[in-house]
């Protein structure tokens, strides 16, 4: 067992309506125990927030897959607050997820804008999946880590050293995301290492220790075994296989 907890989260994205998402609290409220050196959260559309919340298992926390930039904001239309998420009893918020950075053709949020996100949501009592990652070209062209640092970047900026004992921060190359393409456990690691490194020599050796980083792209329960066993692979962000009771496979799969 390594030093970190390790953190299992599910994004379920918006896949699915009412009786769908019933199903999979039921499914996984029937998948036995999760050990004792994971903790486990699944991040559904703000309209299934409340049935998760009352219907889950205790063993499952339960978060908002984006939230707004303001502290807190009545005249924000269309947007959920980390305030409104956080009163109603999620514990986890992801920000900067690459969709929405992307912006699924709208405009996509900028480096400076997910910083802003987290710090506020950690400041509304969150913890929050920071997603960082690489595009394919970029990853072809050797820009990897200029990608993730310049994500890190801005939020190294605004967090103090108390703020990082509720971030993690998820790798997520996007090329990865939805295609069936996962990095090789090797391929990760490195990256992972990198970013680890990165934040010792940005923010500090003792946060870059204790931080979690999770992997995210087409980790499912075949492959999760391999990179759950990477020294610096601290858990994963999981889409497509968290719709289904493949997900315990990947929850256990920590070593
Ligand atoms: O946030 C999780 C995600 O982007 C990975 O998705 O479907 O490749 O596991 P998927």
């Amino acid at each position: 067992e390594g030093p970190r907890k390790y953190l299992i989260g599910g994004n379920w994205k918006c896949n699915g309506d009412w009786d769908a998402s019933i199903d999979r609290v039921t499914m996984f409220n029937g998948c036995g125990d999760i050990p004792a050196n994971v903790e486990v959260v699944l991040c559904v559309s703000d309209i299934y927030i409340p049935m998760l919340l009352q219907s889950i298992r205790t063993d499952i926390a339960v978060g908002g897959q984006n939230c707004g930039v303001n502290k807190s904001c009545g005249a924000c239309t269309g947007e959920t607050g980390s305030h409104q998420l956080k009163a109603i009893g999620c514990t986890w918020v992801i920000v900067g997820h690459s969709e929405r950075r992307e912006g699924f053709g709208m405009a996509g949020e900028t480096v400076g804008l997910c910083a802003e996100k987290c710090k506020v949501a950690l400041d509304n009592g969150l913890s929050v999946m920071f997603a960082i990652g690489e595009k394919k070209e970029e990853r072809e062209n050797g820009t990897t880590m200029d990608v993730c640092a310049s994500q890190l970047a801005p939020l190294a900026k605004i967090l103090d050293a108390k703020d990082w004992e509720k971030v993690a921060i998820a790798y997520e190359p996007v090329w990865a995301i939805g295609t069936g393409l996962t990095a090789t456990p090797e391929m990760a690691q490195e990256t992972h290492k990198n970013i680890r490194d990165w934040v010792s020599t940005n923010v500090s050796p003792e946060i870059a220790e204790a931080v979690r980083i999770q992997y995210g792209g087409s980790m499912k329960g075949a492959n999760a075994k391999d990179l759950l066993a990477q020294p610096d692979i601290d858990g994963g962000l999981i889409g497509g296989a968290s719709l289904k009771d493949d997900f315990f496979n990947v929850i256990n799969g920590v070593p």
